[in-house]
């Protein structure tokens, strides 16, 4: 067996369920053969938990060091207190291209979705530029938010996504906005990313859709699409749409994509209402850990660890809770480890 160079990477346990996946992952990496070197460093609550803060200046240095980092998920308070420190991390890092890629594993509602899913990571409403207005003795009486989207930034995610087309042989691309009521901010969305596709005219295709009817759409008839272009807000909503077409988000990977720094992680969140119970599926940061692997040059071991997910969830029927399975996170890393030492 040849030995692989060891790739000095970041590793945050995360919030919740983080750990428990994060675990998971690490044993199946390791027997897998992934030449990761870990570097573990906190973030979000656990940080803020630690040293009262959720984005350590280590954490940062860690991460800039490295250029690639696998993240557990973080939380956020709701409506008050610290900033999200995902949407931190992809300022911080320019991470501007969201790859959320859904891809049927195991047949259930729908059978045979193979969706890639790209998101503006850094612009829009998601940005959350907010605060409120006084009226009278009311301190919150009016709440504004407010987005922007630049040509820049829409012209840099859509030329992103219709070279990933091109280097994927996906065959076209559906720009998705809301260009009818919110004129100015998603119809320069439309409007750019429309002037990028006609550079790619001949290879890739392209339409557009109103978010509202993408979402019924993407029940009604999912076979349709092939790729999505969106702005960040409905990027984050409709890959949980996509996460529900194939299984819901115990298998749906993301990647945070930038310059210098690529940060992988599962598309959920902490799930606090499991988290602790040993029940976590942890196959969306496996797979999120196979797209890093394709990432540093390792295409054949990512392969290798779907094929393996695979045959551990269809041919073993070893599946956890979320799947319909009586399988822990336990029990199902040892199913997959099994299968990846007798390949
Ligand atoms: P969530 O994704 O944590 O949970 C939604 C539902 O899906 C829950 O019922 C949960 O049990 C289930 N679920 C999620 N992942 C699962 C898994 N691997 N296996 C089995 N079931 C799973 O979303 P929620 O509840 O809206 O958010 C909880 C916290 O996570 C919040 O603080 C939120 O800000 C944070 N969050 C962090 C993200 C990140 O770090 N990238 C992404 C989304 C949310």
């Amino acid at each position: 067996m040849t030995t692989l160079n060891p790739i000095p990477t970041t590793l945050i346990p995360g919030d919740g369920i983080g750990p428990e996946v994060v675990k998971a992952t690490i044993a199946v990496l390791e027997a897998l053969g992934a030449p990761f070197k870990w570097e573990t460093q906190l973030a979000g609550m656990a940080a803020f938990n630690a040293c009262g803060d959720p984005m350590p200046p280590a954490l940062i240095d860690s991460i800039r060091k490295n250029g690639l980092a696998l993240k557990g998920p973080l939380s956020t308070p709701i409506g008050e207190g610290f900033r999200s420190a995902n949407v931190r991390l992809r300022e911080t890092f320019g991470l501007y291209a969201n790859v959320r890629p859904a891809l049927t594993i195991v047949p259930g509602r729908f059978d045979k979705i193979d969706i890639v899913l790209i998101r503006e990571n850094l612009e829009g409403f998601y940005v959350a530029h907010e605060h409120y207005l006084p009226v009278g003795d009311d301190p919150r009486a009016v709440a504004l938010s407010s987005g922007a989207n630049t040509r820049v930034g829409i012209n840099r995610i859509a030329r992103y996504a219709f070279e990933y087309a091109v280097k994927h042989g996906r065959k076209k691309i559906t720009i998705v906005h809301k260009a009818n009521v919110l004129k100015v901010l998603t119809g320069l969305f439309l409007e750019e990313a429309r002037n990028v596709a006609r550079e790619y005219e001949g290879r890739v295709a392209v339409d557009d859709r109103i978010v509202d009817a993408c979402a019924m759409q993407l029940v009604l008839n999912p076979w349709q699409f092939d790729m999505l272009l969106c702005s960040n807000l409905f990027g984050d909503i409709l890959s949980d749409e996509l996460a529900g077409l194939v299984g819901g988000l115990g298998l749906a990977p993301g990647a945070n994509i930038g310059k210098d720094v690529a940060i992988f992680e599962a598309v959920h969140g902490t799930a606090p209402d499991i988290a602790g119970k040993g029940i976590a599926n942890p196959i969306s940061l496996l797979l999120a850990s196979g797209l890093m692997l394709d990432h540093v040059g390792h295409p054949e071991l990512a392969t290798r660890l779907r094929t393996a997910i695979d045959l551990t969830l269809n041919q073993d029927n070893v599946k956890t809770t979320d799947l319909g399975g009586k399988a822990t996170t336990v029990a199902f890393t040892e199913a997959l480890v099994k299968r990846l030492k007798s390949a």
